[in-house]
């Protein structure tokens, strides 16, 4: 039996082994297709393959008349119309656990950058400017790190956190104060965590009940000075109020790698000063790129050729 797979999103291609031997796959890779000209092309495939760039809309879905299963290189599944794929009977398979540790070393980077000016020093340094006094740090030994969302990557960043002699309280609707203690961190409400903490860092999946959950209210219960990171989703944090929040002298600074909209070339946040950022890079590493295009691999194999999957 023959399969069409289509992959619309750069992957490892170390990482696609698993389809490139199974035989009788044919295997196309399209990056750069607009939505209009992958909507003309989706019914020709039995699979689809993406990151987070292809958005897989209803429109996608109702075209893609052959299509049995959609793999995600990654985690988050906030990019495919989860309804729309159910109503067809088509599967969804995501990459869980392979760009974890990626991800919380990225996590950290943006942590220990944004305590110590490192981004903006360099961009002075690359602009011929020397200056000491205007990139002065504060240590994160001794300091607080709320943890919004303590699963796969909010836990490696806590523990990592540790490492650095901080002080970790978090919050998540699954954690108990027992879990809480077997991983060395204290519990919190999401106010305990936000009222508490001198660093945020938010770990959670974007749905309706975590958009926007960082927002204005929170912002005001938050200590003076607090500095917020986000390399989980663009749209947990409210970026109007973080923006307002930054201006207005209550929050110190802000590390993000995800924003509402992606890609963009200008950003109202990337214009203040207090704010460093990456181009949603927390997986991009070659290690967690091959390991998530391995898993997903594995399971279209699995499931065009016996029905069974791994990771739904
Ligand atoms: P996970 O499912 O292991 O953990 C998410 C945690 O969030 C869970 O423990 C869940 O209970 C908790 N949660 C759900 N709703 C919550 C709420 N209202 N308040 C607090 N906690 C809540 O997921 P993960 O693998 O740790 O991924 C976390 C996030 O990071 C996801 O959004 C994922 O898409 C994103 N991610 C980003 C990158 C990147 O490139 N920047 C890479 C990997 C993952
Ligand atoms: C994810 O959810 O896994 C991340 O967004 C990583 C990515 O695919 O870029």
């Amino acid at each position: 039996m023959a399969f069409n797979i289509l992959i619309s999103d750069p992957l490892s291609e170390d990482g696609i082994y698993p389809l490139r031997q199974a035989e009788g796959f044919n295997i196309v890779i399209e990056t750069n297709l607009s939505p209009e000209e992958l909507g003309e092309r989706i019914g020709e495939f039995d699979a689809l393959l993406v990151r987070s760039q292809t958005q897989v809309t209803r429109e996608i879905i109702e075209k893609g008349t052959r299509l049995k299963i959609i793999g995600r290189a990654g985690v988050g599944v906030d990019n495919i119309d989860l309804p729309a794929a159910t109503e067809r009977g088509i599967i969804v398979v995501n990459a869980p656990d392979g760009n974890t540790n990626s991800a919380a070393e990225h996590t950290v980077a943006m942590l220990m950058s944004l305590a110590r000016n490192i981004p903006q020093a360099f961009h002075a340094l690359k602009n011929q400017k020397w200056d000491r006094k205007a990139f002065i740090g504060v240590e994160l030994k001794n300091k607080t790190l709320g943890v919004v969302g303590l699963g796969r990557i909010g836990a490696e960043v806590a523990t990592r956190a540790k490492g650095q002699r901080m002080n970790v309280i978090a919050y998540d609707p699954f954690l108990t104060p027992e879990k809480a203690e077997k991983l060395g961190v204290q519990f919190g409400t999401i106010d305990e965590v936000i009222r508490a903490a001198d660093f945020i860092t938010v770990h959670t999946p974007l749905l309706k009940e975590t958009r926007h959950l960082i927002n204005k209210e929170a912002f005001e219960k938050m200590k003076d000075g607090v500095q917020i990171i986000n390399c989980a989703r663009g749209g947990i944090i409210d970026e109007d109020a973080l923006y307002n929040a930054i201006v207005e002298g209550k929050v110190a600074g802000a590390a993000l790698d995800v924003f509402e909209e992606e890609p963009f070339l200008d950003h109202k946040l990337l214009t203040l000063p207090q704010v460093i950022a990456t181009p949603h890079l927390g997986a991009s590493t070659v290690e967690a790129q091959e390991i998530v295009a391995v898993d997903v691999s594995y399971d279209v194999v699995s499931f065009l050729q016996g029905g069974v999957v791994k990771n739904p």
